[in-house]
Order: C-alpha cells, then structure tokens, then sequence
C-alpha cells in the first residue's frame, strides 16, 4: 500500500523517469500522489488528490527541475484524501521533505511533544511527524544520530525516503514495509518493489528491518539500528514483464486474463527445468513435515484451499488458514511445514504469520509471484509461480499459477491431472465472450449475488464472489450449496441471480440449484457437464477432469466478473478502496 519512488541521477532532468518510476507503482495506490525534487538547494513540491495521470495534468510534474527527487502514490490509512494527507510531507521550515508507506504508531503522542516546542502541521496523517522530527532532531544530532533514535523512538512500520534541503542524498529507514535500490549504471533509484526499475535494472540491494541508508548518484551506504555499517549483496533478478501497456485491452485485468495460458506454460516448463531441483525439495519436505499449513489471504487463500482440496483427495493431510487469523487457529512446533501463498510476497498479515511460525521453530517455504519479496527472503525455500507482473489490482493469472502450483504438487503425491492442455482449454473458454458478456448484462442489474459451489467448486464460489465485489461494487456471497438451507436461501426472491457451479454430474450441488430455483433466483451455470451444454444460461467448460474444471471455472468467474463491472462502467484496474500489495494489518 502506497508506494514510494526517488531517484539520483547525473542527468538534471529526471522528472519523466520519476513520472514513469511512480506510475508503475500505482497500483500500491491511487488516492493521491505527490513528488519534491531538490534544485539548487530548494526543495519544490508538487501534490493533489486522484491518480497519478489526472494529478499530472493538473500539476504538471514535467515542470520539476533537478537530479535528484522523492515521489509518492497514496493509500490512504490515516487522515483522508485530501491534497494537504497528500506526501511527500515538509518540515517546518521546508528544509526536509519525506514520503512514507507504513504506519507510524506512535503519531499522536510524538506529534503532541512536537507542537508543545512550537512545530505546526498542516495534515492529519500520521506520515507528517517524520518530517517534523527529523528537523527537530537535526537542530542538535547528526543525520545518523537522528536515524538511530527515530528506529528506537518509533513504534510502528515504515519504508521512508528523506531529502534535505543542503544535501545531494536520499536518507531511506525500513521497517516491516518493503524497500529496494535499483543500482542502475548513472543513477541510483529507490522503490517500494523491484517492479518500479525493472525495466532499467536487473540489480538491486534489498533493505532488512530496522536499517537506513544514505544514497547518492553513484554510492549506497547502509547500516543497522546500532549505526554501524553493514554490507549488502547485490542481487539479480530476473522479472517477467509481459509487453508494456494495455496494447489493445481496456482494461489490463483482460490482458491479463488473456495472458493466463502463455504464463500456464511458462510455470510448467519451469518446473520441469528452471525450478526443477527447487520443486523436488519442496516435495521432500511436504512428505517429511508431520503437519502441512497453508498460509494465505483474499484470492491467494481460495488457491490454497484449491490446493488442500486436491492434496486431501489423495490423502494428505493439510489444514489451510487465513493469514490474519493464523495464530488463533494454527497449532505449529518443528515438526511443522508452513507454505505461505501470496502474489505480491509482501502482505502483512502472511509475514505475521510467518514470523509467527518462525517463533515456534517451523520451517517456511513460499509460493509467490514477486521475486526477493520480504516473504521470499523470508522463507526457507521458494517457488516463483512466474505469472509476470500483475497490474490490475484483482488477482487473476497469479491465481491460476498459484493453483497450477498446486496441482503439480499434488501430482507429484498421485493426484491424476493432465496439466499439458491446459493452456489449450483456457483459450477455449476465451470463445465463450460474449455469451458470458450477456449472462454478465443480466447479473449487473442486481444489487446481491450468490454462487455456490460443493467440494471442489467451493474455493471457486468464494473466489468468484470476491472478483465479483472487487470489481462491480455487487454484494456477492461465495457459499458451500449445502449451507443454503442453513439460512441464507431466506434471501432467494424472485430474480436473484446465483451462480451454481456445478462439477460433472454431482447430484448434490444439482439439487441445490433446484431448491433456489424453485425460489425464483435467476440461475447462471458453470459447468463441465455436456447436458447443460447448449442452455443460455450457461457457461459450458470443456473438459472432463474435475481438477482442471477448478480452474477453469474460476477463469470463467473471472471473465464473467469483469463484464458485469464492464457493463457498470467501474474503474476495473482500480477499484476503490483496494490495493494491490497489503502490506497493513
Ligand atoms: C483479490 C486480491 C486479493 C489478494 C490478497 C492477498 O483479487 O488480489 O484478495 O489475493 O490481498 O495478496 P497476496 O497474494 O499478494 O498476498
């Protein structure tokens, strides 16, 4: 969340790369943007409300002169979206400049000492101290001294970039929120991920918790809380970048759906060659562990539950958790293998689990997307699932690796599936546009929506009801079909549309599409079950194997989500309220 840019630069004239740099971290955000570049010892600033593309032409960032400057894309937690919550945030007397992304804990009571000795605010974010304390502190410590104590001082997490006015340096602290320099050859750039310079760099060093740096154009120099200087490794890294732009795509959640069977084959073949010694340990350790946790949230949860399906039809057993609620429902010690899932590798909730776990002596592997993310390092072992740069906020290809990930684990345990066609039958379903924009056209005019699923088709319910809501602003409720009459088929009336996705011929889930049809809901089916085939109301995928249809039917919810936001005209990419990396709790 938020997302956090600068750069220095032998060349004067930097402010298109930054403009470039930011925009390709906007999807940590997009409540309002800002950027300060230092020039000739002043520090101009430039912020407003809204994305980064409409602040531009208002403001005009272009306009920016200097080598070297910090930027900001907001989301927001503390005080609203206003331009004055907006960063980069000044001190006093304008002399330092700050952006931010975490949450400074402790704002009230430093803010309170600091108004008492005469600093005046003029937001109510927590992000504005930083800037206040610092100048304080510089009035009688040096830069390093300052940095120590703001690591002891404050509670709370952050990934902060500091300018002073009388200094060619960026100042960068890190805690909990991530933080990354791309060495590039005439410049030096700071980010929240590796995504905002990888198509300048393939080198970076990666901020751990409790470190700050001093970055000039062409030196980099860290060190710990104590103050004493550390040596960091420089790594590479290798980051799929499908071709840039929405090309001819509305939206780039439809790219990126269309993108799912070239990144399909992309992980598979991995897996058998790039990945394959990787893959091998990870299974050794599944069949060495006594006890297997997933550990995952919002679309990276459903795949886990996906997998947990699969791995239990084989008998293995495996217990699957929401992140956020690990350590109330987690029974973990040494014996115990925690696989985290996530495609951004940075959200909160699955480090604290993790971090967790690690405290009760379990050992951590990860699947995830974004490579030297902070779960990444963290993990013992990790699994790239190469679904390439996601830029639309709601998670798609990164769901179908992750759960192709899955399956070959459970492959691997016995589970029978042909994963060889599966790109062939994910075009397939791609035919099936606009008959799905129809059903789509037909759903949009409801304010609820129900989908059940039973087994198999249980994870696919919930995550089609959440692209649902993500995206189209319906309530959507993602449900087991045998809950229905546990209570919620009181809100089946006339018209209501429910989503049964129903698996071969599995009478059960059959039966439940018959009960709330016989209520008056408006019936759309997913299925691979030839019968239904040629109804209207149906989205028919063609294959046999029900492991596959998962998948299938979750791509299909996909596309049949994306339509009815279509059809609503929402901002798709970026919904409101949402993310794409959450890194709060
Ligand atoms: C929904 C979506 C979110 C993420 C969740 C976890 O489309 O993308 O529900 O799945 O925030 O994120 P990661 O996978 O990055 O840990």
């Amino acid at each position: 969340m938020c997302g956090i840019f600068g750069c220095l630069s032998n060349n004067d004239n930097i402010a298109l790369l930054m403009l470039k740099g930011l925009k390709r971290l906007e999807y940590r955000g997009y409540d309002s943007c800002g950027m300060a570049f230092l020039d000739n010892h002043v520090i101009n600033v430039k912020k407003d409300v809204g994305e980064i593309d409409r602040v531009n032409d208002k403001v005009n960032f272009l306009e920016l002169k200097g080598h070297l400057g910090i930027a900001h894309t907001r989301w927001s937690t503390t005080g609203k979206v206003t331009k004055q919550n907006s960063h980069p945030h000044q001190s006093c007397d304008g002399n330092i400049s700050i952006v931010h992304n975490g949450i400074i804990e402790n704002y009230e009571e430093i803010k309170q000492v600091l108004t008492v000795i005469g600093h005046k605010f003029v937001s109510n974010t927590d992000s504005e101290v930083i800037a206040h304390y610092f100048e304080e502190k510089l009035k009688n410590k040096s830069i390093n001294e300052a940095c120590i104590d703001f690591i002891k001082e404050i509670k709370g997490t952050f990934a902060i970039l500091l300018l002073k006015q009388d200094e060619d340096k960026i100042y960068a602290l890190k805690r909990d929120s991530p933080l990354a320099v791309g060495i590039c050859k005439d410049k030096n750039i700071l980010a929240s991920d590796i995504h905002a310079f990888s198509n300048l760099t393939n080198k970076a060093i990666f901020f751990d918790n409790d470190e700050f740096g001093i970055i000039t154009k062409d030196s980099y120099e860290l060190f710990n809380k104590d103050g004493k200087a550390i040596e960091k490794l420089i790594k590479s890294f290798e980051w799929k970048e499908e071709e840039t732009g929405k090309k001819k795509y509305k939206h780039f959640m439809m790219k990126e759906i269309e993108e799912e069977p070239k990144v399909v084959d992309r992980l598979l073949r991995s897996l058998d060659y790039e990945q394959k010694n990787d893959f091998g340990k990870l299974i050794e350790l599944i069949k060495k562990s006594k006890k297997i946790i997933f550990a995952a949230c919002g679309t990276s949860y459903h795949a886990s539950l996906l997998g947990a399906y699969y791995l239990h039809k084989i008998g293995v057993e495996v217990q699957t958790l929401i992140a956020s609620e690990f350590k109330h429902y987690a029974n973990v010690d040494k014996d115990t293998l925690v696989i985290a899932i996530s495609q951004s590798g940075e959200t909160m909730d699955v480090i604290d689990a993790l971090n967790y776990a690690k405290e009760k002596n379990a050992k951590i592997v990860s699947l995830v997307n974004v490579p030297y993310s902070t779960i990444q390092r963290m993990s013992e072992l990790s699994l790239n699932i190469l679904a390439g740069q996601e830029i639309s906020v709601a998670s798609t290809k990164a769901f179908v690796n992750q759960t192709v990930l899955l399956l070959r684990i459970a492959q691997e345990f016995g589970y029978g599936v042909n994963l060889k066609n599966l790109s062939a039958k994910l075009k397939n379903l791609f035919q099936q546009k606009e008959k799905i924009r129809k059903i789509a056209k037909k759903i949009s005019q409801s304010n609820d929506a129900y989908i059940i699923g039973r087994g198999l088709t249980y994870p696919v319910a919930r995550e089609i009801a959440l692209k649902i809501k993500e995206i189209s602003y319906i309530h959507a409720e993602g449900m087991m079909g045998g809950e229905l009459k546990h209570g919620t088929l009181a809100l089946i009336d006339d018209g209501t549309p429910v989503i049964s996705l129903i698996s071969n011929s599995d009478e059960d889930i059959i039966s439940n599409t018959r009960e709330v049809e016989a209520r008056g809901a408006d019936i759309t089916i997913i299925t691979n079950n030839p019968t239904f085939k040629e109804q209207e109301n149906v989205i028919y995928v063609n294959t046999g194997n029900d492991g596959k249809f998962g998948l299938l039917a979750a791509t299909a919810g996909q596309l049949l989500a994306y339509h009815i936001a279509d059809v609503l005209g929402r901002p798709i990419d970026k919904p409101k309220n949402l993310s794409k990396s959450i890194s709060v709790r």
